[in-house]
């Protein structure tokens, strides 16, 4: 089988073709970075605005990658939800059109699914699984059970790790998209200078809580000198926060582990996706903890990592294979939760 997967969702625009080989035909991605920049953020009504204007010119080029036709296509993908609704709107009208005309099933994919997924796209590995959700929206550790049931065991219950990871940007004026720009920033640091909170260490449950550890971060950029600061003071200060946020990651995930394994005793296998998965310190400490602890880690590559169009192209895929399809008239969701029956957060609504 070979599907088209779209995906409009937030601030990439991008197309994919992936067969059930598990081979990415045709990839083209287009960051609207420069466009969100001035603002310090994504501006829904820019995003949306922008995904109209290159999204048809993409999937022509990704076609034209492929070597294939609209006819060789067993199915056409977009990303429904969640995500900026303009967006999603934009992509899923598109997907819907072409599946219409070329007389193909359409198929409505959760954005989440795409990141779940992503690690059976690239390692082809089996259910069940722990996964470790981390992006700019999503902050969540999951039970991937099997296609299309997840057990959320635990979510954040103020910021997502990649919106403190941006934030902190924002604060040290590192400037739009946040996350690797703090990355780079700590690099060249040894962490130990500031001593910032670890969110939820030692807290019972697996949910995660970053606004007290961003509300530290502003207190320790005020205590320094007024005026521009240090690069110095710049890396100590996203050293300290990159390694707090992981102490914390790694708390939860390690909490996870144990629930996960009660649940499916044997090997297991813990699963990192969403853009923050990029982060070279999270994955170095989730490799520890995952040595620590006997499981196996799949960490898909950086680019597929960040959100794509191959995950969305094969999470249809996956589900095309088990005859499930959706109507043309499937409307887009701005929230589309992976686990609707979850628990809400412990300690929802009391600052951490
Ligand atoms: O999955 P993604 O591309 O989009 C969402 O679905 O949210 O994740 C984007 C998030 C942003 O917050 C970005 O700052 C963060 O992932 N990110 C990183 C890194 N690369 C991307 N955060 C930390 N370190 C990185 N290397
Ligand atoms: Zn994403």
């Amino acid at each position: 089988m070979i599907v088209l997967g779209i995906e409009t969702s937030c601030d990439e625009t991008a197309a994919a073709i992936v067969d059930s080989d598990r081979c990415v035909l045709g990839e083209r991605l287009r960051s609207q970075a420069d466009q969100h920049r001035p603002f310090g953020g994504v501006v829904p009504e820019v995003a949306a605005r922008a995904h109209l204007q290159v999204l048809d010119g993409l999937i022509a080029e990704t076609i034209g990658d492929s070597g294939l036709t609209f006819a060789d296509l067993d199915g056409v993908a977009a990303t429904a939800g969640p995500g900026l609704i303009g967006g999603v709107i934009v992509g899923v009208m598109t997907a819907k059109a072409l599946a219409a005309v070329h007389d193909k099933p359409f198929i409505a994919v959760n954005h989440l699914e795409g990141h779940a997924l992503t690690a059976r796209l690239t390692d082809g590995i089996d259910f069940p699984y722990l996964l470790l959700l981390v992006s700019g929206g999503h902050c969540q550790l999951l039970i991937v059970e099997d296609l299309g049931r997840y057990r959320r065991i635990g979510t954040t219950i103020d910021d997502a790790l990649g919106e403190a990871f941006d934030k902190t940007a924002k604060m040290l004026g590192l400037g739009y998209p946040g996350g690797p720009a703090v990355a780079r920033a700590a690099a060249a640091d040894d962490a130990a200078r500031f001593a910032l909170p670890r969110p939820m260490v030692g807290r019972p449950g697996c949910d995660f809580s970053f606004s007290g550890l961003k509300t530290a971060v502003r207190q320790t950029i005020e205590a320094l000198p007024p005026g521009p600061l240090a690069e110095r003071d710049m890396a100590d200060i996203c050293a300290s926060f990159q390694a707090a946020a992981g102490a914390s990651v790694v708390d939860r995930t390690r909490r996870a582990m144990a629930i996960y394994r009660f649940r499916h005793p044997g090997p297991a296998t813990l699963v990192i996706a969403g853009g923050v998965a990029a982060n070279i310190d999270l994955r170095g400490r989730l490799a520890e903890l995952a040595a620590d602890e006997g499981f196996r880690l799949v960490a898909p590559p950086q680019r597929l990592c960040t959100d794509n169009a191959a995950m969305i192209a094969w999470a249809a895929l996956e589900r095309l294979d088990r005859g499930w399809s959706d109507d043309l008239d499937f409307a887009p969701r701005p929230r589309w939760p992976l686990d609707p029956d979850a628990p809400p957060a412990a300690f929802a609504g009391v600052k951490a």
